[in-house]
C-alpha cells in the first residue's frame, strides 16, 4: 500500500512529530491552533488519516462531509467524547485511541487534586503570593486529613483502579467504588468495597472522584439530585470529563456549603471555565493536565504511531475502538 497522507491537528511532542514527518511526510499544525469545523472537513477531504485529539469536534455534520477521503481517525488520547462514533462507523472510518499509557500520571494528578482540596493548598498559595501571610498560627487554613477517610470512586477502569491503589496503599484511605463492571479481583487485592448504586457510593464517601468516560449515559451523572446524596462536607474531584458534572448544580452545592470543596481538572465548556467556579475559594482548578507529563504524552504518541503503522500494513489496529 502506498504511504497514506496524514494530517496532525495539534502540536505533538517533538520525537513523535519527527517520526510522523520522516516516515509519512505528515502535515503538521505548527501554530497549534484549534481546528474549526471547516478545517476539520477540509482535513477529512484531503487526507487518508486524521491524527486528531480531544479539541477536535468531530460531529456527525463534520464527519459526513461530501467527498471524504479519510479512512482513519487516529486519536491522540483515550477519551472519545469529541467524536460521534456512530457517525464515524456509518462513514466507514476506523477509530483508534491510546489506552493504558496515561493511567499512572492521571491517577497521580487525581491524588494531587485530592490533597490540594483537602489541605487547601491553592488557597495558601494565593495568600502567600498576595503578600497576605501574617505567619504561623494554630488555626490558620485548617484542612482535612485523607487517611482514615472514605474515597468513593465512580468508574473503576484503569485510572480508577490506579487511584484506588494509591489511596489504599499510599494514603491509608478506605475505598469504595461503583462501576459499570464489577471488579472482584481488585476488591480482594486492594480491599475495596463495591457499591451497587451511585447513590450508595455517594452516601458513604468523604471524597468522591470521577473516572467514568463521558457518554450519553454519564452526562450530568453528578447533578442536583445525586449531589443531594453526598455527605455533607464531602469533596468532589473530577479528572474525567467536564460533561459528567452539572456545573450549575455543583456551584449551588459549593455555594450553600453542602460540599466542602471541589477539585476540577476538566470543565463543561472547556477551555471556557465558569467564572463563578473560579471565584470560590473552595474550588481547586487545573487546566486539563491529567496526562500532561513528557512520559505520558510521548507514550501516547508512540501508541498513535503503532496504530498508524498497523493501518498502513493492513494489520488489525492494536487500539481500535468500535
Ligand atoms: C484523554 O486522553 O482523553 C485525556 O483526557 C487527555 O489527557
Amino acid at each position: 500500500m502506498p504511504s497514506p497522507s496524514i494530517i496532525v491537528t495539534r502540536r505533538l511532542p517533538a520525537p513523535i512529530e519527527e517520526a510522523l514527518v520522516r516516515d509519512y511526510g505528515a502535515v503538521l499544525n505548527p501554530d497549534d491552533h484549534q481546528f474549526n469545523a471547516d478545517e476539520l472537513r477540509d482535513a477529512l477531504q484531503r487526507f487518508d488519516i486524521v491524527l486528531c485529539t480531544l479539541t477536535d469536534r468531530l460531529t456527525r455534520d463534520v464527519l459526513m462531509v461530501a467527498g471524504r477521503r479519510a479512512r482513519f481517525l487516529a486519536n491522540f488520547g483515550v477519551g472519545l467524547n469529541h467524536i460521534d462514533l456512530a457517525a464515524a462507523r456509518e462513514a466507514g472510518l476506523m477509530v483508534s485511541n491510546t489506552p493504558g499509557v496515561l493511567t499512572e500520571d492521571t491517577a497521580d494528578l487525581t491524588m494531587l487534586l485530592l490533597l490540594a482540596a483537602a489541605r487547601r493548598a491553592w488557597e495558601g498559595d494565593r495568600e502567600l503570593r498576595a503578600g497576605l501571610w501574617t505567619g504561623w498560627r494554630p488555626t490558620h487554613l485548617l484542612g482535612t486529613r485523607l487517611s482514615g477517610k472514605t474515597l468513593g470512586i465512580a468508574g473503576l477502569g484503569r485510572i480508577g483502579e490506579a487511584v484506588a491503589r494509591r489511596a489504599r496503599l499510599g494514603f491509608g484511605m478506605s475505598v469504595a467504588y461503583w462501576s459499570r463492571t464489577r471488579r472482584p479481583e481488585v476488591e480482594s487485592e486492594l480491599s475495596v468495597t463495591w457499591c451497587p448504586t451511585l447513590r450508595e457510593l455517594l452516601g458513604q464517601s468523604d471524597f468522591v472522584t470521577l473516572h467514568c468516560p463521558a457518554t450519553a449515559d454519564t452526562r450530568h451523572l453528578i447533578n442536583a439530585d445525586t449531589l443531594a446524596s453526598m455527605r455533607s462536607g464531602a469533596f468532589l474531584v473530577n479528572t474525567s470529563r467536564g460533561d459528567v458534572v452539572d456545573e450549575a448544580a455543583l456551584l449551588e452545592a459549593l455555594r450553600s456549603g453542602r460540599l466542602a470543596g471541589a477539585a476540577l481538572d476538566v470543565f463543561e465548556g472547556e477551555p471556557a471555565v465558569n467564572p463563578r467556579l473560579l471565584s470560590l475559594a473552595n474550588v481547586t482548578t487545573l487546566p486539563h493536565l491529567g496526562s500532561a507529563t513528557i512520559e505520558s504524552r510521548v507514550a501516547m504518541g508512540e501508541r498513535v504511531l503503532r496504530n498508524i503503522g498497523a493501518f498502513v500494513t493492513g494489520a488489525p489496529l492494536p487500539d481500535r475502538v468500535d
